[in-house]
């Protein structure tokens, strides 16, 4: 495996998008192994919480019209899928959203991502949780914009996550249960049950 094709999501990263970012979590929360389109990317998460919030991916945007499958390798999870209110100018709102679910997927499931939704997934297992995703690769366009493309691919706005420190819910261990908690930093978000 070629190094540039591995990354890990430090923990340092994810303070961004915590409901608690002050509190103590494992050094690295996920770690991608990125193969583009053809060869797939694979994700697998830690286990447990950070401050009862359960391990989870970043969560992004993509940029333009582009679309995404997650096949469920191995494990227990969920799903959060958001996706922003308009302006008069059709220009997204990051503080406003219009439709948000909250999908509950074990090994086995596929999982449809829809262009303009951004979406993450959370461990909510007591197992590493392990996904492959067909989003490409643009190692050329990091070059360009000095980054690193396997850890933030170049189609992805992880800015917008960032702004709002994270999604419009946490998913919380209640009692050993998963739970939906409103992040009070958006303005309008639609009611929502995990199922
Ligand atoms: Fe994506």
């Amino acid at each position: 495996m070629d190094p540039e094709y591995y990354a890990p999501r430090t923990h340092e990263k994810m303070k961004d998008v915590l409901m608690n970012p002050e509190a103590k979590g494992p050094d690295i929360h996920y770690y991608m192994i990125r193969g583009g389109k053809e060869r797939k990317n694979i994700t697998l998460w830690q286990t447990g919480t950070v401050d009862h919030e359960y391990i989870k991916t970043y969560g992004h945007y993509h940029v333009g019209n582009l679309d995404e499958t997650y096949w469920i390798i191995f494990g227990e999870g969920i799903a959060l899928l958001q996706k922003r209110a308009l302006d008069k100018k059709g220009q997204p709102l990051d503080d406003e959203i219009e439709d948000f679910k909250a999908i509950k997927v074990n090994a086995g499931d596929e999982i449809y991502m829809p262009a303009g939704y951004a979406h993450l997934l959370v461990n909510t297992g007591k197992t590493y949780f392990v996904t492959a995703d067909n989003s490409p690769v643009e190692f050329l366009d990091s070059v360009s914009q000095g980054g690193n493309e396997a850890s933030m691919p170049g189609h992805a706005d992880y800015e917008a996550v960032k702004k709002m420190q994270g999604f419009a819910y946490y998913v919380i261990e209640k009692e050993g249960k998963p739970v939906l908690v409103k992040n009070p930093k958006y303005k309008k978000v639609p009611d929502v049950q995990l199922k």
